[in-house]
């Protein structure tokens, strides 16, 4: 609890174009629950680093993701938006907890199994213990709520694990945190192949709609997007997973139910129904486009928001920090 408030946090990763989908997704949820929690929204570098990275595309594509959960909606005077790697707390409770996993649980992760066979020729001992590092950034704010894909489901648990062992061994000094499934929490599928999920990845550019695709762009991809037989705007995942995708986007930016989306297009042809969820789509990103377009420019703003954030996250993480540093018998610093 920070100020009568439960703690969430959550964390992406700045590598690739972010999509549609991570705007729907996440990054619209995290808005959503910005009032209610108190919210650390951490940019995740360390992690990104577990696969090889450009240096320089790395720290732009981070600038430009910090700056675009500003641009989304979320106030970074009341959430904490920071990156990982200016709170070097995450990599000391890393390497504690690193000493509370077995590494039986961590020959179970799927996604190191998905990712070493991806990347067969660097698989190094940061992707190994990836989940304990993630531990390590829920852990250090005692975050009460997790908001994640079904993804990291498996690292949430394993979370839980180590906290409960933790606890188990020297009292309460952890939280054991929940995962948050959104109500909401759209699951954004290719528009070309839409039995996959949207990836920023994707080699089809026509199968993912980025974040910042300007309106024509949007609309054409819409356009071209795959349907189903059927001919009619009828949700029905079996026949038609196309148009049940598409469906769940103009839902997800117009707030419409899915019978109101049949009613409304009714009689109607795909043709009119994917123009309709490309307009939508275009009035939910242009202004956060707008935003972004201002803030990249305003360097000092963004510098300041950086330095401030870091230090506030740094603050409640080297609490923790501190108190599980003398659980295990670390000596205490002395003060001036
Ligand atoms: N592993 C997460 C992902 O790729 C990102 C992440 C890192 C994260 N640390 C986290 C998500 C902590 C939630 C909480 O999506």
């Amino acid at each position: 609890m920070i100020d009568g408030k439960k703690v969430l946090f959550s964390g992406m990763q700045a590598t690739g174009t972010l999509t549609l989908g991570n705007y729907l997704g996440a990054l619209k949820n995290w808005v959503a629950l910005s009032n209610e929690y108190e919210c650390f929204y951490s940019v995740v570098d360390l992690h990104s680093i577990t696969v090889r990275q450009d240096a320089g595309e790395l720290r732009r594509r981070a600038r430009n993701l910090l700056t675009l959960y500003i641009a989304a909606g979320l106030d970074p005077e009341k959430n904490c938006l920071y990156y990982q790697s200016h709170v070097p707390a995450h990599a000391e409770l890393a390497w504690i907890l690193n000493c509370f996993t077995y590494m039986g649980e961590l020959n179970r992760m799927t996604q190191f199994k998905d990712k070493a066979s991806k990347h067969a020729n660097n698989i190094n001992a940061g992707l190994y213990t990836y989940p304990v590092l993630m531990a390590a950034d829920i852990l250090l704010y005692q975050a009460d709520a997790v908001p994640v894909g079904k993804d990291q489901l498996q690292h949430l648990e394993i979370t839980r694990d180590i906290a409960q062992r933790f606890n188990s061994v020297y009292g309460d000094v952890f939280t054991v945190p929940e995962p948050f499934i959104g109500k909401t929490g759209a699951k954004i599928m290719s528009l070309q192949e839409p039995e996959k999920k949207m990836s920023k990845s994707d080699d089809n550019p026509n199968a993912s709609i980025f974040l910042m695709d300007d309106p024509d762009t949007i609309i054409r991809k819409f356009k071209k997007a795959v349907t189903d037989m059927e001919a009619s705007v009828r949700y029905d995942a079996v026949k038609q997973p196309g148009i049940c995708n598409l469906m769940d986007i103009y839902g997800s930016c117009t707030g419409k139910s899915t019978a109101e989306i049949e009613r409304e297009f009714d009689g109607k042809g795909y043709g009119e129904f994917k123009l309709a969820v490309g307009e939508a789509v275009v009035s939910v990103l242009k202004p956060v486009q707008e935003r972004f377009d201002e803030l990249i420019r305003d360097k000092s703003y963004i510098d300041t928001m950086i330095r401030k954030n870091a230090e506030k996250a740094g603050y409640y993480a080297n609490k923790t920090l501190r108190k599980a540093q003398k659980k295990v018998g670390f000596p205490e610093r002395v003060r001036e």
